[in-house]
């Protein structure tokens, strides 16, 4: 079954498709072949957990990579762009602000494809102007879990846990926390087949 679905996806995938736009917003529009096969492989492998993670890759301040796991929270409408959601406060959005560049790396275990998609990223707070932006943060922090939504009350991510558990286990809020942010990847250049 693995091997007729990989044989079928090389068909499909007969060749790497490398692609770079003009620009980061031609890269908007809709179908895309990367995208179609993109939500063909979402589709397919929905039942498989590991499948809606990918890797996302920003550049720290020292120029070094860094890498780390996400879930895909869906695209932004019709367009390419790839949502995300974290904490205002964490390394990658101070990554983000201070070089716009990110690639996320996406492997589907049953078909064994990987998609890597490349551009600037858009950050979403609550402080944003476009008010359709800021009505999908909202739909986004609200189709979060309890456990997920609790993740943004820590005193602040990733530091050491301390002794007083009370800190972490906050009743999430109803409204949208303050620290979360929709993230969408803009993509300028995508590439993607079965190695
Ligand atoms: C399976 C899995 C899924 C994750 N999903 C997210 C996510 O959607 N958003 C997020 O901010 N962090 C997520 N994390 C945690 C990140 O990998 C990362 O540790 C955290 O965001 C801090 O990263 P940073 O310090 O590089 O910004 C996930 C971790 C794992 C293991």
């Amino acid at each position: 079954m693995l091997i007729s679905r990989a044989s079928s996806v090389l068909r499909r995938n007969s060749h790497v498709l490398v692609a770079r736009a003009s620009n980061a917003r031609s890269a908007t529009v809709m179908s895309a072949a990367w995208r179609k096969s993109l939500d063909t492989s979402l589709t397919e492998q929905a039942k498989n957990p590991i499948a809606k993670f990918f890797q996302l890759a920003t550049v720290r301040g020292s120029g070094k990579p860094a890498n780390r796991t996400m879930v895909f929270r869906g695209f932004l409408g019709d367009t390419e762009q790839v949502m995300f959601v974290t904490d205002h406060r964490t390394e990658k959005l101070e990554e983000i602000k201070n070089k716009d560049w990110a690639e996320i790396c996406w492997y589907f275990p049953d078909s064994r494809e990987q998609f890597r998609i490349g551009g600037s990223m858009a950050v979403v707070g609550g402080d944003s102007q476009d008010q359709e932006l800021l009505k999908v943060r909202e739909q986004a922090w609200d189709e979060q879990g309890a456990n997920s939504k609790k993740w943004y009350t820590q005193p602040k991510p990733g530091a050491p846990r301390d002794k007083d558990d009370s800190k972490f286990e906050k009743d999430p809020p109803d409204s949208v926390h303050p620290e979360f942010v929709l993230v969408s990847c803009i993509p300028d250049h995508h590439l993607w087949g079965v190695p």
